[in-house]
């Protein structure tokens, strides 16, 4: 798509992501910039480029781009929602169910050659999901989409953000709205469906993990730094919680000497919630779509900084 109207560089030497200097040096003269969640762009990074019109991520996630920033410079930053939510939404029960149900420990117990007496009652228990309380914070397009899916397991669903969804819980009798404390203190699993922002960042924290249950287990497909990682291993070192089911970090990739790979009650992925070839595929087009529309000096499908529209109106950045 993008071939057909642009002249492209892509990124294609073996050391990836770029590295900053790189990226530094090969955006100067564009006019677009097709970046992953991996690229950091930042106001030093827009400097380096006066001729940038438009960001196009190719991710729903946008924190590793300075939007106040883009929007000064009257540079349109766009992102992927909606394409990727049922995958993230899929893992997420898939990562409830792993931990919950202990099916990566239990296939690691095979190969491992530990399964060494036949059937016996209580080898491998968990909890059964029907009947308990699933905690969801943040209940945006991926929240919902998980409620949607966790709902046909008969639990009851609390959830806490920043504003009250009547419209979800007419659809879904069993959620009901909380203070984030109460849905951390009266959950059975707590799943985080927020994005990273200044407000978000080490929400989960030390006095946080404390107001869960010991037997509460918690799920990360948002975003790394939204969990204070050193508090989230203290509280798995001293069984504040049941255990932790994570597709995202701090640090990624996360080293496999990290501390909170040393637990068999937690259940690590590298990133992959929206990883379906379908879900790809879309993103893939929407970027697309999103950098060729402003070239066009066309609304773009998913602009992320309406307010960049009066600075920089799109009759401005047409190109193409
Ligand atoms: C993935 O994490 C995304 O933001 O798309």
């Amino acid at each position: 798509m993008l071939r057909e109207c642009c002249e492209i560089e892509l990124h294609e030497s073996k050391e990836y992501p770029p590295s900053r200097e790189e990226l530094i040096k090969k955006i100067r003269d564009k006019d677009a910039l097709l970046c992953l969640l991996t690229d950091k762009i930042d106001a030093e990074v827009m400097d380096a480029a006066p001729n940038l019109k438009v960001i196009s991520t190719y991710s729903v996630g946008f924190d590793h781009i300075d939007i106040p920033e883009a929007t000064k410079r009257g540079i349109y930053v766009t992102h992927t929602p909606g394409v990727l939510t049922d995958a993230v939404a899929e893992f997420t029960v898939g990562l409830i169910l792993a931990v919950t149900r202990r099916i990566v420990e239990a296939d690691k117990i095979i190969r491992s050659g530990q399964w060494d007496k036949p059937w016996n009652p209580y080898f491998l228990t968990g909890p059964e999901l029907k009947g308990k309380t699933i905690g969801l914070i943040g209940l945006g397009r991926i929240g919902v989409a998980t409620a949607k899916r966790l709902s046909s397991f008969e639990v009851k669903i609390l959830y806490y953000d920043l504003e009250r969804r009547w419209d979800v819980e007419t659809v879904l009798p069993n959620m009901q709205f909380a203070d984030i404390d109460t849905v951390l203190s009266e959950s059975d699993i707590v799943s985080i469906h927020v994005p990273l922002t200044k407000d978000t960042y080490h929400l989960i924290n030390e006095e946080k993990l404390k107001k869960m249950k010991k037997t509460a287990y918690l799920i990360n497909t948002a975003r790394g730094p939204v969990v204070d990682t050193e508090a989230l291993v203290k509280a798995l070192r001293e069984g504040w919680i049941a255990g932790a089911a994570l597709d995202v970090f701090e640090q990624e990739p996360l080293p496999p000497t990290h501390p909170l790979t040393k637990f068999d009650n937690v259940v690590l992925a590298p990133h992959i919630a929206s990883a379906t070839i379908e879900a790809r595929q879309r993103m893939a087009e929407l970027a697309a779509r999103n950098l060729i529309a402003v070239l066009k000096g066309e609304m773009p499908p998913a602009l992320v900084n309406k307010e960049v529209l009066k600075i920089r109106p799109l009759e401005k950045v047409k190109m193409i």
